[in-house]
């Protein structure tokens, strides 16, 4: 397996540690990777880094946004400059937070401002949550060191095919490609505390039917519980352990826990 990159933005789901069991179940033939659910695109950039095809999609548009001005070099210090100056003090993100909010919910196509802001607000969120501790953080250094980071990226994903559509689009035109790996990351179930993780069920009953039914290689990352148990368990080929942690504040808690993850396959 060749090692990981590490993605421009943290983000909750993401799936870069769980590549090692992602790249061992893979099927043995196909000529195009599809990241129908991407978010970070941990694993769009791994499969871009081997040398692959690969279809990055996201429905939030924000972050398809921010994917696009990272396959041009000459807009990633634009992009810098326009979060560089946001003020970075609780009252901004109070004044902030409802309207990056919006971004994500309703959806329009964004400008550098709204994707700026999206950024800003959500990215780092434990930053975010308390702007004012974090304002000697960021500093010019923290930005400097921000574009060297991101500038590595346009090389990497120059090629990236990049959409925002619902993932039903995204079944109806690949379910008969033969030669297209979908893999299928959607939001937890179980997770309440961000807008985007919020889920319907139907979701589920859309991925079993294409397990059951789609001519494409299909692989689906899902939490481990009683109800994935039941409706994927003719499809299981590999249970793992997730761990999750997160430190306050100046060490102050550390809150660890652990879940399973199973990888599902129509191969
Ligand atoms: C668990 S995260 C994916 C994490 C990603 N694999 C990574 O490594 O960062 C789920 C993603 O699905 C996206 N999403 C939610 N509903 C969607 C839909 N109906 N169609 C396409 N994407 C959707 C969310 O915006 C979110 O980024």
């Amino acid at each position: 397996m060749i090692k990981p990159l590490m993605t421009p933005i943290p983000y909750l789901g993401n799936k870069r540690r769980e590549l090692i069991h992602i790249s061992e179940y893979e099927p043995t033939v196909y000529n195009k990777v599809v990241d129908v659910f991407g978010g970070s695109g941990s694993i769009s950039l791994y499969y871009l880094n081997k040398g692959c095809i690969v279809h990055y999609n996201d429905k939030i548009k924000a972050i398809v946004g921010f994917y696009d001005i990272l396959k041009d070099e000459k807009r990633v210090p634009e992009l810098i400059e326009a979060i560089k100056s946001i003020p970075n003090t609780d009252d901004e993100y109070k004044r902030l937070h409802p309207l990056a909010l919006k971004t994500l919910t309703e959806n329009k196509d964004p400008d550098l401002k709204m994707i700026s802001e999206y950024l800003w607000c959500f990215i780092s969120t434990g930053s975010c949550l308390f702007p004012s501790y974090f304002k000697n953080l960021r500093n010019d250094n923290y930005y400097a060191n921000k574009a060297k980071a991101w500038l590595k990226f346009p090389p990497v994903v120059k090629d990236l095919k990049t959409t925002s559509l619902d993932y039903k689009e995204l079944f109806e035109l690949y379910k008969d490609d033969t030669q297209a790996f979908l893999i299928l990351d959607p939001p937890y179930f179980s997770s309440t505390c961000i807008p985007y993780a919020k889920c319907s069920i139907d979701v589920y009953d859309d991925i079993l039917h294409m397990l059951e039914n789609a001519k494409c290689s299909l692989m689906l990352i899902v939490e481990f519980t009683g109800y994935t148990y039941h409706k994927f368990k003719d499809y299981i080929k590999h249970t793992y352990t997730k761990r999750y942690s997160v430190r306050g504040t100046k060490n102050k808690y550390k809150i660890a826990s652990q879940k399973y993850h199973s990888i599902i396959t129509n191969y």
